[in-house]
């Protein structure tokens, strides 16, 4: 908690830019979508090779910002446990004013704004959860692949996450762009994919991803509000209502299935995962702290005007 209220400073950061951001977010589109061998393979491989050490650079930028606190993360099972579970309060972005705004006063432009930078943002929770997966104990695995199955709707394609995010950007008349992204919401796009695909920060990745379903709920629920609000059916705001509820067992499985097992076999892997979910909470934290200097520049639009 002492190191949440230390300052960090964002504008200097390396990785702070729209170009970086973006030029990763282009390599990982490409990099990670089926393809065919290419007939310029050194330069491909040479130009793999640069990327991933931009890559390296932020991922290990990111880290030092954290690696203070995640220190403090108790590496025993239970103390791990509950300290991961206080990151719901205490964690960077918790509680961002952000969310109740956008419940109780945000119109739909702005909700479409903030949708669009989110999906933009958005790596791919089934893809980030099976990269992640890869060789990691039985336990953990199996809960991974439990989560997987109901991002891929328990085997119907009406009920799979990735689709159901498409239908309500259609729904909003949203087009979701690189270009059109905030480096911010980028870069959490960004570092969950590093994280993912990076063996060395399989570990970290476990840690992101279960504090995304940690979070999520609340967030997923205040979002709902504002959609029924400017008036979305249930069916067109069903992937909000259903993170709002389903990410709670999400995360009480994950914690009992992944954390436990695996910080009981090696306590080291608790402060690889304190490492990630910091790393995923502060890009958050950065998104909304963009989201809100966006929507709130009109002071029309701000809280009590
Ligand atoms: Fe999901
Ligand atoms: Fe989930």
């Amino acid at each position: 908690m002492e190191i949440a209220s230390q300052p960090r400073p964002i504008e200097a950061q390396r990785f702070a830019s729209d170009k970086i951001q973006q030029m990763l977010a282009h390599w990982n589109r490409t990099r990670l979508s089926p393809g065919y061998p290419v007939a310029d393979w050194a330069d491909h491989f040479e130009h793999e090779a640069r990327m991933r050490y931009l890559e390296a650079q932020f991922l290990e930028d990111l880290r030092a910002e954290v690696q203070g606190w995640a220190a403090s993360a108790p590496t025993h099972v239970d103390g791990f446990v509950q300290w991961f579970e206080d990151l719901k309060d205490v964690g960077p972005g918790q509680g961002d004013p952000l969310f109740p705004w956008l419940a109780g006063d945000a119109n739909r432009e702005q909700l479409c704004w903030f949708f669009e930078q989110e999906a933009a943002g958005e790596a791919g929770f089934d893809d980030l959860v099976a990269f992640t997966q890869i060789k990691l104990p039985e336990s953990a695995k199996l809960e991974l692949a439990r989560n997987y199955w109901d991002e891929m709707g328990r085997g119907n394609p009406r009920g799979m996450h990735g689709p159901m995010l498409a239908a309500l950007a259609d729904t909003l008349c949203v087009r979701p762009t690189i270009e059109g992204t905030v480096w911010e919401s980028l870069a959490l796009a960004n570092a969950m994919t590093a994280m993912a695909t990076n063996r060395a920060f399989a570990w970290h990745s476990v840690g992101a991803l279960g504090v995304i379903e940690l979070t999520a709920p609340g967030r997923s629920a205040m979002v709902a509000q504002g959609l029924r609000r400017i008036g979305l059916s249930d069916r067109e705001r069903r992937y909000f209502d259903l993170h709002a509820v389903l990410d709670v067992k999400h995360s009480e499985d994950w914690n009992r299935e992944a954390f436990r097992p695996l910080v009981a076999e090696d306590p080291r892997r608790a402060t690889a995962m304190a490492e990630g979910a910091l790393m995923r909470l502060v890009c958050g934290e950065r998104c909304f702290a963009r989201y809100r200097k966006h929507l709130w520049a009109t002071v029309s639009h701000a809280p009590g005007a």
